[in-house]
């Protein structure tokens, strides 16, 4: 059984295009650092995200507004070490975009010569300026709508969008604008799965759903999500296919036991001195 597609290439934005246009559906996963990376590359993911949740998934910050641009360019630099086989996209974090197009603009540069292949930001319509003016500058940009996390005082909390016909026509609208404004892609997350299927129908670019039904080009999850390894109930969205917590809690409390009734380490796990060096460590006195 092959988890992986078949070829090793370097998949780039272009891909992304054709697999959607074929049918191919594409696998997107958030990776935070090299452990996450490597194990989401060789099982043979199309996309690695770094998420600005790393925020909330790794640093203990409770939403992503905190993130900065220097928290992003750190992880998003250990990710890129790795040199993964998938399209390594960053995530622009809060007020990275807000405040400019040049700083923006300076903002994703930045981190498209740290090694991200392309951007993604959230919003919609009055988000085309900033997507133009970093489009002209040759930064593929990944759109997001829906529940955006970034928005999250503005939406009164992490609620599902787009459920009523006004909202459902502005994301509609919205993914047009942005489509428009020269994204490459756009992340789908927290609508019902109708409106994805509808705004998948009416795009020519990838969508990539969490939260967001089938019906999207590729989905995406939180590698700590998709290997349950964070505690508590997680999103109604999220499918577990591991008890990550568990198994290393399980694994951790073992080294715990051997440790502390003397089992680790073993000869196995102990560097040992030659013969004569023993001898003479054993005869040695101290001179006082
Ligand atoms: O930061 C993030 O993890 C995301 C998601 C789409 C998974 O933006």
């Amino acid at each position: 059984m092959s988890h992986q597609s078949p070829s090793r290439r370097h998949v780039t934005v272009h891909d992304l295009q054709r697999m959607a246009s074929t049918d191919e559906r594409i696998v997107m996963v958030t990776a935070y650092d090299a452990v996450t990376a490597r194990i989401a590359d060789a099982a043979g993911v199309d996309v690695l995200l770094v998420g600005d949740s790393v925020g909330n998934v790794c640093l203990g910050f409770e939403n992503t507004l905190p993130v900065t641009m220097a928290m992003m360019a750190h992880h998003l630099e250990a990710v890129a070490r790795t040199r993964p086989r998938a399209l390594l996209l960053v995530d622009l974090p809060y007020l990275s975009y807000h405040l400019g197009h040049e700083e923006a603009l300076r903002n994703a540069g930045g981190l498209i010569q740290k090694g991200a292949q392309g951007v993604k930001l959230e919003g919609g319509a009055r988000r085309v300026p900033v997507i133009r003016a970093l489009v002209e500058a040759e930064i593929p940009v990944m759109g997001h709508l829906g529940l955006t996390p970034q928005s999250l005082h503005a939406m009164g909390g992490y609620k599902v969008q787009g459920r009523e016909a006004g909202a459902a026509v502005a994301l509609l609208e919205d993914a047009l604008r942005i489509q428009d404004a020269g994204c490459f892609g756009v992340v789908l997350e927290g609508i019902p799965a109708e409106l994805a299927e509808r705004v998948t129908q009416e795009l020519d670019i990838p969508t990539i759903g969490i939260g967001a039904g089938l019906a999207c080009s590729g989905q995406v999850l939180v590698f700590h999500d998709i290997l349950g390894l964070l505690e508590g109930k997680p999103p109604k969205f999220v499918r577990a296919y591991l008890d990550g917590f568990e198994h290393l809690r399980e694994g951790l409390g073992r080294y715990a036991d051997d440790v502390r009734s003397g089992r680790f380490p073993g000869p196995q796990e102990s560097y040992m001195l030659p013969e004569a060096a023993r001898e003479q460590i054993k005869a040695w006195k101290p001179t006082r």
